[in-house]
């Protein structure tokens, strides 16, 4: 299977992400955690990289694709994977129907006013990647792995949140009819209940699709 995984910021893609791959066994691809690893390193491409996630603008179409290409035909997604971040243009879109076919897309629809209160509630485990919100996890200490929780450089200003909300609307939101035109897309929904419930909205989809 090689899904896509599309939404806003904290729609819960990367929630949705950890669900879908345990069950369905098959490779999580984060864009976000593989740039943010890139930039841990100190590269002189990770501080490139960094210039832009801080600010909460994407990185270049032209930088993104040749790490995308490089990681697609990398061995662990050659047993399918699940795209949490990529693509996030119209442009990006177009590169990757170069090289590779798309089974599913899932475009999770959530209310912008609900996005920005999840983003500064977000808590994640920088060593296993675990993600949970400080409703949810008052200790701040990760369920997983036992580490102390941490909050991303980019969900820490409310004008950085707001900006990377703004460039989805403007860039990443055209992709919608892009996948609906090549009838890939679903859409789900994420409101005020436990992602759990949008879990079963994609599984329904998918377990459907498979018995097809
Ligand atoms: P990335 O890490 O992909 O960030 P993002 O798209 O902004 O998405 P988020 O990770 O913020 O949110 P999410 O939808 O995964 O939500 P989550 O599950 O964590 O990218 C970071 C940066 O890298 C970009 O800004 C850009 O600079 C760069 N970049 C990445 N890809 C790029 C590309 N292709 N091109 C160019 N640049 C690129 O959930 C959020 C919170 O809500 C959590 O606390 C969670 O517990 C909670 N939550 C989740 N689901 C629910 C629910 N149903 N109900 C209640 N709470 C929920």
């Amino acid at each position: 299977m090689k899904l896509i995984i599309l939404g806003p910021p904290g729609a819960g893609k990367g929630t949705q992400a950890q669900h879908i791959c345990n069950s369905y066994n098959i490779h999580h691809v984060s864009v976000g955690d593989m740039l943010r690893d890139e930039v841990g390193k100190q590269t002189e491409k990770g501080k490139l990289i960094d210039s832009y996630i801080k600010k909460g603008n994407l990185i270049p179409d032209k930088m993104i694709t040749e790490i995308m290409k490089e990681k697609l035909s990398s061995d662990s997604c050659k047993n399918g994977y699940l795209l949490d971040g990529f693509p996030r243009t119209l442009i990006q879109g177009e590169e990757l129907a170069k090289f590779q076919d798309i089974d599913a897309v899932f475009n999770i629809n959530v209310d912008d006013e609900i996005l920005a209160e999840r983003l500064t509630g977000r808590r994640v485990c920088l060593k296993c990647k675990e993600v949970d919100h400080i409703t949810k996890n008052k200790e701040e200490i990760c369920k997983k792995c036992g580490e102390k929780l941490s909050i991303r450089d980019d969900d820490k200003d409310a004008d950085i949140i707001l900006n990377r909300i703004q460039i989805y609307h403007q860039l990443t939101e055209p992709l919608i009819n892009f996948y609906t035109n090549k009838g890939v897309l679903h859409n789900v929904y994420s409101g005020l209940g436990a992602s759990i419930e949008v879990y079963n909205q994609i599984k329904e989809i998918l377990d459907g699709n498979s018995k097809k």
